[in-house]
């Protein structure tokens, strides 16, 4: 191949990634994301993660290229993401090379599906959408908020929760089995977590309740409301990607178990990335100003989950 940046004399190789090439992966790009990157804070654990795979092109010894797959739906999905590529080689398909060595790699398994969510500033992904060459699966808002306050104070200010608690594996098992609750909660049949699609399995609900992920859900008479949070700490501070499904009237009682968890890491100075369906973003918007958030302007306004037959 011969182009500005890239000749035939280079030495160009794709290979797995270990927790050892942190430094390496991170001097591929900065401002990933207009600086919401999770990747720094969450590395090591997706690195290590027995389901997750690391890959780098290497061009004549430096990193221009990452990706990082997760195997979902009991290995027939694989989800990309993390992905860069370093400026100076942008627009020269070495993205493309690199998702293309990974995806015929998959398919000598079990892999079926490729998922990945891109935002609105992606124009690419949306001129494919547009063509009718990518299917969209889910679309949510994201909507940025920020809380300046002390957490710990407002905590106390807050009623303690009634109808709503911490979930865990049989109780998310219970939701699966439930065919109303999952028209209710999913009805786009995929929950993320994490930023990762999980068709509605139970092989998937070990892979949910991770260490980076508290899941919170409401049952009154049913399950009513499921939110999935995740902290990490970017270039823009503490974030905490929270995904909600279901009912904006028990939010705050949420929101307060949330933001208990996040005292682990933080105690003032939050940012909340509120993912949730555009015609509840008002509802959901409402009680997030009831816990003394502010609606900032954020660099995107929705994401997109997109998902290909691979074969
Ligand atoms: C997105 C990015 C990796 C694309 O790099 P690039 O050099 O323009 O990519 P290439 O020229 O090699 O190929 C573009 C391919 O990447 C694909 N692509 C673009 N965004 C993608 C995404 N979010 N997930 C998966 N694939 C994506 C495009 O569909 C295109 O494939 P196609 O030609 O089959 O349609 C690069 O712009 C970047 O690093 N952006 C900043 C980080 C970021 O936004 N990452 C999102 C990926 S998770």
């Amino acid at each position: 191949m011969t182009d500005q940046v890239m000749t035939d004399s280079d030495r160009r190789e794709v290979r797995r990634v270990t927790e050892a090439d942190y430094d390496d992966v991170m001097s591929i790009r900065s401002s990933v994301y207009d600086g919401y990157d999770y990747l720094p804070f969450q590395f090591k654990s997706l690195i290590n993660h027995p389901d997750n795979e690391g890959y780098a092109t290497i061009l004549n010894g430096q990193f221009v290229a990452f990706c990082i797959i997760s195997k979902v739906d009991g290995g027939e999905t694989m989800v990309t993401r993390a992905g860069r590529v370093n400026k100076q080689f942008e627009g020269h398909g070495i993205f493309k090379a690199l998702t293309s060595f990974i995806k015929q790699r998959q398919c000598n398994g079990t892999v079926c599906y490729h998922a990945f969510i891109a935002d609105d500033t992606n124009q690419v992904i949306l001129d494919a959408i547009s063509r009718g060459e990518l299917a969209v699966l889910m679309r949510k808002n994201t909507d940025f908020y920020k809380i300046e306050h002390n957490l710990r104070a407002l905590t106390e200010k807050m009623d303690t929760p009634k109808y709503s608690r911490i979930m865990c594996p049989a109780d998310m098992e219970n939701v699966f089995q439930s065919n109303e609750a999952c028209v209710h909660l999913f009805p786009e049949t995929r929950i993320m977590c994490n930023l990762i699609p999980y068709r509605l399995k139970k092989s998937n609900i070990p892979l949910m309740f991770s260490d980076l992920t508290l899941i919170v859900g409401t049952n009154d008479s049913g399950w009513q409301l499921i939110t999935c949070g995740t902290y990490y700490k970017c270039e823009k501070g503490h974030v905490y990607d929270l995904y909600v499904y279901g009912n904006s009237c028990f939010m705050s009682e949420h929101l307060i178990i949330h933001l208990k968890n996040i005292l682990k890491y933080c105690h003032n100075r939050l940012e909340f990335l509120l993912h949730c369906n555009e015609n509840q973003a008002q509802e959901f918007g409402t009680e997030m100003k009831k816990c003394q958030s502010i609606k900032v302007h954020g660099p995107w306004k929705s994401d997109y989950l997109v998902e290909n037959k691979l074969k």
